[in-house]
Protein backbone atom coordinates (compact mmCIF):
# COMPACT_ATOMS: atom_id res chain seq x y z
CA UNK A 1 0.00 0.00 0.00
CA UNK A 2 2.34 2.58 1.00
CA UNK A 3 4.84 1.64 -2.37
CA UNK A 4 2.11 2.69 -4.39
CA UNK A 5 0.90 5.81 -2.53
CA UNK A 6 4.73 6.26 -2.51
CA UNK A 7 4.80 5.60 -6.90
CA UNK A 8 1.83 8.22 -7.13
CA UNK A 9 4.05 10.68 -4.91
CA UNK A 10 7.08 9.88 -6.84
CA UNK A 11 4.95 10.54 -10.18
CA UNK A 12 3.33 13.91 -8.95
CA UNK A 13 6.73 15.42 -8.07
CA UNK A 14 7.97 14.04 -11.40
CA UNK A 15 5.22 16.30 -13.21
CA UNK A 16 6.21 19.07 -10.85
CA UNK A 17 9.88 18.92 -11.63
CA UNK A 18 9.43 18.38 -15.43
CA UNK A 19 6.86 21.78 -15.31
CA UNK A 20 9.84 23.47 -13.20
CA UNK A 21 7.41 23.67 -10.77
CA UNK A 22 10.00 22.10 -8.30
CA UNK A 23 13.58 21.17 -8.08
CA UNK A 24 14.75 18.26 -9.85
CA UNK A 25 16.60 17.38 -6.34
CA UNK A 26 12.86 16.72 -4.79
CA UNK A 27 13.69 13.76 -6.82
CA UNK A 28 16.29 12.26 -5.04
CA UNK A 29 14.73 12.11 -1.41
CA UNK A 30 14.83 9.20 -0.08
CA UNK A 31 11.52 7.12 0.18
CA UNK A 32 11.56 7.33 3.90
CA UNK A 33 11.99 11.37 3.71
CA UNK A 34 8.72 11.36 2.04
CA UNK A 35 7.27 8.49 3.92
CA UNK A 36 8.10 10.72 7.58
CA UNK A 37 7.13 13.72 5.66
CA UNK A 38 3.70 12.56 4.93
CA UNK A 39 3.35 10.83 8.27
CA UNK A 40 3.89 14.16 10.09
CA UNK A 41 1.33 16.01 7.65
CA UNK A 42 -0.78 13.64 8.45
CA UNK A 43 -0.55 13.85 12.09
CA UNK A 44 -0.47 17.40 12.12
CA UNK A 45 -4.03 17.42 9.90
CA UNK A 46 -5.18 14.83 12.71
CA UNK A 47 -5.08 17.84 15.20
CA UNK A 48 -6.35 20.42 13.18
CA UNK A 49 -9.02 18.33 12.01
CA UNK A 50 -10.33 17.09 16.00
CA UNK A 51 -9.79 20.61 17.51
CA UNK A 52 -10.84 22.77 14.23
CA UNK A 53 -13.05 21.11 11.86
CA UNK A 54 -14.73 18.72 14.99
CA UNK A 55 -14.60 20.58 18.66
CA UNK A 56 -14.42 24.42 17.20
CA UNK A 57 -16.76 24.29 14.15
CA UNK A 58 -19.45 21.97 15.32
CA UNK A 59 -19.49 21.12 18.99
CA UNK A 60 -18.20 24.50 20.63
CA UNK A 61 -20.34 26.40 17.90
CA UNK A 62 -23.55 24.30 18.52
CA UNK A 63 -23.03 25.18 22.56
CA UNK A 64 -22.67 28.81 21.73
CA UNK A 65 -25.77 28.68 19.93
CA UNK A 66 -27.94 26.59 22.42
CA UNK A 67 -26.00 28.86 25.56
CA UNK A 68 -27.36 32.02 23.81
CA UNK A 69 -30.88 30.32 23.24
CA UNK A 70 -31.15 29.59 26.63
CA UNK A 71 -30.22 32.80 27.86
CA UNK A 72 -32.27 34.81 25.92
CA UNK A 73 -35.34 33.36 24.28
CA UNK A 74 -38.30 32.10 26.02
CA UNK A 75 -39.30 28.28 25.78
CA UNK A 76 -42.44 28.87 24.01
CA UNK A 77 -40.25 30.39 21.05
CA UNK A 78 -40.33 28.20 17.86
CA UNK A 79 -36.65 28.36 17.64
CA UNK A 80 -36.38 26.24 20.43
CA UNK A 81 -37.83 23.41 18.57
CA UNK A 82 -35.41 23.44 16.09
CA UNK A 83 -32.10 23.33 18.90
CA UNK A 84 -30.44 20.58 20.44
CA UNK A 85 -27.47 19.86 21.58
CA UNK A 86 -26.33 17.19 23.58
CA UNK A 87 -1.82 21.78 27.28
CA UNK A 88 -0.58 25.00 25.29
CA UNK A 89 -0.77 23.60 21.80
CA UNK A 90 -4.39 23.28 21.75
CA UNK A 91 -5.43 26.28 23.15
CA UNK A 92 -3.36 27.81 20.11
CA UNK A 93 -4.75 25.76 17.37
CA UNK A 94 -8.27 26.80 18.48
CA UNK A 95 -7.38 30.33 18.74
CA UNK A 96 -5.73 30.37 15.69
CA UNK A 97 -8.85 28.75 14.38
CA UNK A 98 -11.53 30.70 15.63
CA UNK A 99 -9.52 33.62 14.30
CA UNK A 100 -10.19 32.19 10.65
CA UNK A 101 -13.96 31.31 11.39
CA UNK A 102 -16.37 33.13 9.04
CA UNK A 103 -20.01 33.14 8.49
CA UNK A 104 -19.82 32.08 5.01
CA UNK A 105 -17.15 28.93 5.67
CA UNK A 106 -20.24 27.74 7.60
CA UNK A 107 -22.76 28.00 5.29
CA UNK A 108 -21.99 25.23 2.91
CA UNK A 109 -23.15 26.75 -0.87
CA UNK A 110 -20.94 30.30 -0.01
CA UNK A 111 -17.74 27.97 1.31
CA UNK A 112 -17.96 25.67 -1.67
CA UNK A 113 -18.17 28.45 -3.97
CA UNK A 114 -15.04 30.56 -1.84
CA UNK A 115 -13.07 27.54 -2.49
CA UNK A 116 -13.57 26.89 -5.20
CA UNK A 117 -14.62 23.90 -5.29
CA UNK A 118 -17.88 23.73 -7.68
CA UNK A 119 -16.44 21.22 -10.53
CA UNK A 120 -14.06 18.96 -8.10
CA UNK A 121 -15.27 15.42 -9.34
CA UNK A 122 -16.12 12.64 -7.29
CA UNK A 123 -16.71 15.43 -3.95
CA UNK A 124 -19.44 14.01 -2.27
CA UNK A 125 -19.42 16.00 0.96
CA UNK A 126 -20.30 18.90 -1.82
CA UNK A 127 -23.23 16.84 -3.55
CA UNK A 128 -24.89 15.49 -0.56
CA UNK A 129 -24.35 18.96 1.62
CA UNK A 130 -25.57 20.79 -0.63
CA UNK A 131 -28.40 18.87 -1.14
CA UNK A 132 -29.38 18.47 2.48
CA UNK A 133 -28.41 22.60 2.53
CA UNK A 134 -31.68 22.79 0.71
CA UNK A 135 -33.93 20.93 2.41
CA UNK A 136 -32.99 22.13 5.60
CA UNK A 137 -33.07 25.81 4.13
CA UNK A 138 -36.89 25.25 2.56
CA UNK A 139 -38.02 24.17 6.08
CA UNK A 140 -36.53 26.64 8.18
CA UNK A 141 -38.12 29.08 5.33
CA UNK A 142 -41.36 27.48 5.93
CA UNK A 143 -41.64 27.49 9.86
CA UNK A 144 -40.17 31.08 10.05
CA UNK A 145 -42.11 32.49 7.39
CA UNK A 146 -45.31 31.16 9.31
CA UNK A 147 -43.87 32.54 12.48
CA UNK A 148 -42.55 36.10 11.14
CA UNK A 149 -45.32 37.27 9.00
CA UNK A 150 -42.83 40.29 7.71
CA UNK A 151 -39.18 41.59 8.49
CA UNK A 152 -40.69 44.37 10.63
CA UNK A 153 -41.94 41.31 13.38
CA UNK A 154 -38.25 39.96 13.15
CA UNK A 155 -36.90 43.36 14.01
CA UNK A 156 -38.98 44.10 16.77
CA UNK A 157 -38.04 40.71 18.70
CA UNK A 158 -36.16 41.70 21.14
CA UNK A 159 -35.04 38.02 22.30
CA UNK A 160 -34.13 36.98 19.05
CA UNK A 161 -31.91 39.82 18.85
CA UNK A 162 -30.61 38.91 22.10
CA UNK A 163 -29.77 35.50 21.06
CA UNK A 164 -28.03 36.25 17.84
CA UNK A 165 -26.05 39.60 19.67
CA UNK A 166 -25.09 36.80 22.30
CA UNK A 167 -23.79 34.70 19.51
CA UNK A 168 -21.61 37.56 18.07
CA UNK A 169 -20.38 38.61 21.01
CA UNK A 170 -19.58 35.71 22.96
CA UNK A 171 -19.21 33.35 20.35
CA UNK A 172 -17.54 35.08 17.55
CA UNK A 173 -15.17 37.96 20.38
CA UNK A 174 -17.33 40.73 18.47
CA UNK A 175 -15.55 40.37 15.53
CA UNK A 176 -17.20 42.16 12.50
CA UNK A 177 -14.85 40.44 10.12
CA UNK A 178 -16.22 37.16 10.87
CA UNK A 179 -19.54 38.11 8.92
CA UNK A 180 -21.96 36.63 11.57
CA UNK A 181 -24.46 39.23 11.44
CA UNK A 182 -25.14 41.51 15.09
CA UNK A 183 -28.75 41.58 14.47
CA UNK A 184 -31.50 40.17 11.96
CA UNK A 185 -33.44 42.69 10.17
CA UNK A 186 -35.20 40.61 7.95
CA UNK A 187 -36.61 37.19 7.64
CA UNK A 188 -34.14 35.81 4.73
CA UNK A 189 -31.06 36.54 7.09
CA UNK A 190 -32.63 34.49 10.17
CA UNK A 191 -33.89 31.93 8.10
CA UNK A 192 -30.05 31.39 6.24
CA UNK A 193 -28.95 31.69 10.32
CA UNK A 194 -30.91 29.30 11.47
CA UNK A 195 -30.11 27.09 8.66
CA UNK A 196 -26.61 27.40 9.14
CA UNK A 197 -27.56 26.14 12.74
CA UNK A 198 -29.71 23.31 12.41
CA UNK A 199 -26.54 21.92 9.28
CA UNK A 200 -23.62 22.96 11.49
CA UNK A 201 -24.75 20.46 14.40
CA UNK A 202 -26.44 18.22 12.29
CA UNK A 203 -25.08 17.76 8.97
CA UNK A 204 -21.64 19.22 9.48
CA UNK A 205 -20.93 17.47 12.08
CA UNK A 206 -21.95 13.83 10.88
CA UNK A 207 -19.82 14.84 8.06
CA UNK A 208 -16.63 15.61 9.87
CA UNK A 209 -16.92 12.67 12.83
CA UNK A 210 -18.96 9.70 11.49
CA UNK A 211 -16.22 9.21 9.19
CA UNK A 212 -13.12 9.25 11.88
CA UNK A 213 -12.72 5.42 12.48
CA UNK A 214 -12.55 4.26 8.34
CA UNK A 215 -10.29 7.37 8.17
CA UNK A 216 -8.16 6.71 10.59
CA UNK A 217 -8.44 3.46 12.45
CA UNK A 218 -5.22 2.85 10.39
CA UNK A 219 -2.94 4.50 12.50
CA UNK A 220 0.36 5.35 10.06
CA UNK A 221 -2.52 7.40 7.97
CA UNK A 222 -3.63 9.11 11.37
CA UNK A 223 -0.77 9.51 14.02
CA UNK A 224 -3.16 11.35 17.17
CA UNK A 225 0.72 11.81 18.58
CA UNK A 226 4.39 10.92 17.20
CA UNK A 227 7.03 10.68 19.52
CA UNK A 228 9.91 12.10 18.04
CA UNK A 229 10.31 15.74 16.71
CA UNK A 230 10.25 16.49 12.78
CA UNK A 231 13.61 15.29 10.42
CA UNK A 232 15.33 18.69 9.43
CA UNK A 233 17.90 17.16 7.88
CA UNK A 234 17.11 15.13 4.16
CA UNK A 235 18.62 11.37 4.10
CA UNK A 236 18.06 10.98 7.95
CA UNK A 237 15.33 8.41 7.82
CA UNK A 238 14.77 4.77 7.88
CA UNK A 239 12.42 2.34 8.19
CA UNK A 240 13.77 1.95 12.26
CA UNK A 241 13.69 5.77 12.42
CA UNK A 242 9.94 5.67 11.10
CA UNK A 243 9.21 3.09 13.87
CA UNK A 244 10.63 5.27 16.66
CA UNK A 245 8.29 7.90 15.64
CA UNK A 246 4.86 6.07 15.29
CA UNK A 247 3.13 6.13 18.61
CA UNK A 248 3.91 3.23 20.83
CA UNK A 249 1.32 0.10 21.00
CA UNK A 250 -1.38 1.49 24.16
CA UNK A 251 -1.62 4.89 22.16
CA UNK A 252 -2.46 3.55 19.20
CA UNK A 253 -5.09 0.89 20.81
CA UNK A 254 -6.44 4.08 22.65
CA UNK A 255 -6.13 6.05 19.72
CA UNK A 256 -8.01 3.64 17.63
CA UNK A 257 -10.44 2.81 20.64
CA UNK A 258 -11.57 6.67 20.86
CA UNK A 259 -12.22 6.82 16.81
CA UNK A 260 -14.13 3.93 16.99
CA UNK A 261 -16.64 5.35 19.81
CA UNK A 262 -16.73 8.31 18.33
CA UNK A 263 -17.80 7.03 14.58
CA UNK A 264 -20.87 4.48 16.42
CA UNK A 265 -24.44 5.58 16.53
CA UNK A 266 -25.88 6.64 19.92
CA UNK A 267 -27.72 4.36 21.61
CA UNK A 268 -30.87 7.00 21.72
CA UNK A 269 -30.13 7.83 18.36
CA UNK A 270 -32.70 10.43 16.70
CA UNK A 271 -32.40 11.04 12.61
CA UNK A 272 -32.53 14.74 11.33
CA UNK A 273 -35.77 16.02 11.22
CA UNK A 274 -37.28 13.91 13.72
CA UNK A 275 -38.73 15.49 16.86
CA UNK A 276 -39.57 12.98 18.94
CA UNK A 277 -40.61 15.18 21.82
CA UNK A 278 -43.68 16.69 19.42
CA UNK A 279 -42.62 20.56 20.08
CA UNK A 280 -44.86 21.20 16.49
CA UNK A 281 -48.90 20.92 16.98
CA UNK A 282 -49.92 23.35 15.00
CA UNK A 283 -51.28 22.23 11.43
CA UNK A 284 -48.74 24.27 9.21
CA UNK A 285 -45.81 23.57 11.12
CA UNK A 286 -46.82 20.19 11.53
CA UNK A 287 -47.31 19.42 7.46
CA UNK A 288 -44.11 21.18 7.11
CA UNK A 289 -42.36 18.59 9.38
CA UNK A 290 -44.02 15.98 7.38
CA UNK A 291 -42.31 17.64 4.11
CA UNK A 292 -39.38 17.76 5.55
CA UNK A 293 -39.25 14.09 6.38
CA UNK A 294 -40.65 13.08 3.01
CA UNK A 295 -37.78 15.49 1.32
CA UNK A 296 -35.04 13.70 3.12
CA UNK A 297 -36.50 10.60 2.66
CA UNK A 298 -35.92 10.74 -0.78
CA UNK A 299 -32.21 12.52 -0.75
CA UNK A 300 -31.41 9.24 1.59
CA UNK A 301 -32.53 6.76 -1.50
CA UNK A 302 -30.74 8.91 -4.10
CA UNK A 303 -27.04 8.73 -2.17
CA UNK A 304 -28.01 4.99 -1.20
CA UNK A 305 -28.14 4.35 -5.38
CA UNK A 306 -25.58 6.27 -5.90
CA UNK A 307 -23.54 4.38 -3.21
CA UNK A 308 -24.08 1.50 -5.37
CA UNK A 309 -21.83 2.04 -8.23
CA UNK A 310 -18.94 2.95 -5.84
CA UNK A 311 -15.98 1.69 -4.96
CA UNK A 312 -16.00 3.38 -1.38
CA UNK A 313 -19.67 4.34 -0.81
CA UNK A 314 -20.10 8.22 0.40
CA UNK A 315 -23.01 7.43 3.60
CA UNK A 316 -22.02 9.97 6.30
CA UNK A 317 -24.94 12.35 4.69
CA UNK A 318 -27.20 9.91 4.20
CA UNK A 319 -30.06 11.71 6.57
CA UNK A 320 -30.89 8.71 8.10
CA UNK A 321 -27.03 8.10 9.57
CA UNK A 322 -27.42 12.09 10.36
CA UNK A 323 -28.01 12.40 13.61
CA UNK A 324 -30.59 15.85 14.35
CA UNK A 325 -27.90 17.02 17.06
CA UNK A 326 -24.06 16.98 17.81
CA UNK A 327 -24.19 13.81 20.11
CA UNK A 328 -20.86 12.67 20.38
FE1 LIG B 1 -18.40 14.85 17.57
Amino acid sequence: MWLTSMEGTANFYLGAVKKKILPEEFLTDSEYDWLMAKIFVRSADFSEHQLNAHLLRTHLLAEVFAVSLLRNVPMVHPLYKFAASGGKAMITILKRSLSSMTYSSLCIPDDIAERGLEAVPNFYYRDDGLKLWDIIHRFVQGVLSYYYKNDAEVQQDSELQKWILDIFEYGFLSQASTGIPQRFTTVVELVKFVTMVIFTCSAQHAAVNSGQYDYGGWMPNTPISLQLPPPTTKGTTSEATMLQTFPDVNTTVQGMATMWLLSQQSSDFVPLGHYPEDHFSEKIPFKLIKDFQGELEVLSVAIKVRNKSLEVPYTYLDPTAVENSVAI
